[in-house]
């Protein structure tokens, strides 16, 4: 290839994923090495951010300003993907789709990004000219990056994990809503509350009413209670009884390790919407394929990457670090309560926290640009 730098479209820029990586990709310097054009759905014609190379927005529906693109990077969300790659596929563009969407994540021709996991396989799919890459799900990816010392020493039989899904995952309204049911529960009971003598089942009389929806309480996103409660389902329902969500962590996840038949990791459990801001967590259990040694598997799981951040078994590091508030705005992979279980001698209790945003959505997707020139250029 020649010293040209590759042309880069990124559409999606300003949404809550898209606005992270960009933060991420200034932080990173990764626009010294393209020539980005932004793309708008709604603003053509307007001011591009100061990185790009064109001055001004190109319009994100235009297939021909698209086709000019060596690579398109999208967090504009499944209904643009749906609209346009395949326009773009059809009219013969054979630039590389890099998307944070879950809309081509099970195509067999679409790779999963996850580096610190599959770097190797990511490579041989460039090579091979793949040409759609997308990030996967954010609770799989946070999940494989707390579990990748053991995933790769090939000691892992099967995967329960329960989530408790921050707010952001739902999308930024969503947030808002968050916080909003936070101050209108406050609101409702501020007098009881701030009275030290008040009388605690009276109080608590007053905020069910609220939280069992005999009021006004804010809760048309979400539609349940989430301060104050929680929500054991996230995304549509699948035939099996589980839900997307769940569905998405056996088979992203193997796809990702690209195991597949009796080689797969058994992956299930239930995923729960809980009032956190944005970074995950996951209570798992792994049962390993034969005894477990502790200090070893410890060893194994902090020294996975360098973003790992193992947490002691106790009480004072768990409650200053364990936490979603604590990973927030983080690179790092949160992973504590690592002890032995009732269950068996092959049996590890984990419990992980991860920005979702971060690790969970856009830095999969910088860091395989990064991949991508490193292969090829
Ligand atoms: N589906 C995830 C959630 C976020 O609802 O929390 C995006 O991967």
């Amino acid at each position: 290839m020649s010293g040209e730098k590759l042309k880069l479209g990124f559409v999606g820029w300003r949404g809550m994923v898209g606005s992270v990586l960009l933060d991420r990709m200034h932080q990173e310097n990764d626009f010294e090495y393209f020539d980005t054009v932004f793309f708008s759905t709604s603003q053509k014609g307007e001011k591009a951010p100061d990185v790009a190379s064109v001055d001004i927005l190109w319009d994100a529906f235009d297939c021909d300003g698209l086709k000019k693109m060596d690579i398109i990077l999208t967090c504009q969300g499944g209904d643009y993907t749906s609209k346009i790659h395949g326009e773009l596929r059809k009219a013969d563009w054979r630039g590389i789709w890099v998307d944070a969407a879950s809309t081509l994540r099970m195509k067999d021709n679409a790779c999963l990004v996850l580096d610190p996991l599959n770097k190797g396989l990511i490579k041989d799919e460039i090579h091979k000219g793949t040409l759609d890459f997308i990030g996967a799900n954010c609770t799989v990816s946070l999940m494989l990056l707390a579990l990748a010392g053991p995933i790769k020493a090939n000691m892992v039989e099967w995967i329960s994990t329960h989530t408790y899904q921050a707010a952001s995952g739902a999308g930024a309204q969503n947030m808002k809503e968050l916080l909003k049911q936070m101050g209108h529960l406050y609101k409702i009971g501020e007098n009881l509350i701030e009275d030290p003598h008040s009388n605690i089942l009276e109080l608590d009389k007053l905020i069910s009413h609220e939280l069992q929806g005999k009021s006004n309480y804010p809760q048309d996103l979400f539609g349940a209670p989430l301060a104050g409660s929680l929500i054991p389902w996230i995304d549509s329902p699948m035939e099996n009884g589980q839900t997307r969500e769940e569905w998405k962590a056996m088979v992203e996840g193997n796809k990702i390790l690209g195991l597949g038949g009796g080689q797969q990791i058994a992956v299930d459990g239930t995923c729960v919407r809980i009032g956190a801001m944005r970074s995950h967590s996951q209570a798992i259990t792994l049962k390993c394929k034969s005894d477990v040694n502790f200090s070893e598997f410890s060893d194994l799981i902090s020294e996975a990457h360098d973003w790992l951040d193992f947490v002691p078994n106790n009480k004072e590091d768990t409650l200053k670090r364990l936490s979603p508030a604590n990973y927030s705005g983080s690179l790092n992979i949160g992973v504590g309560r690592v002890r032995p279980m009732n269950l068996g001698k092959e049996f590890v209790n984990v419990f992980t926290v991860g920005d979702q945003l971060l690790w969970g959505a856009a830095e999969p997707l910088r860091r395989f640009l990064r991949l991508y020139l490193e292969v090829t250029v």
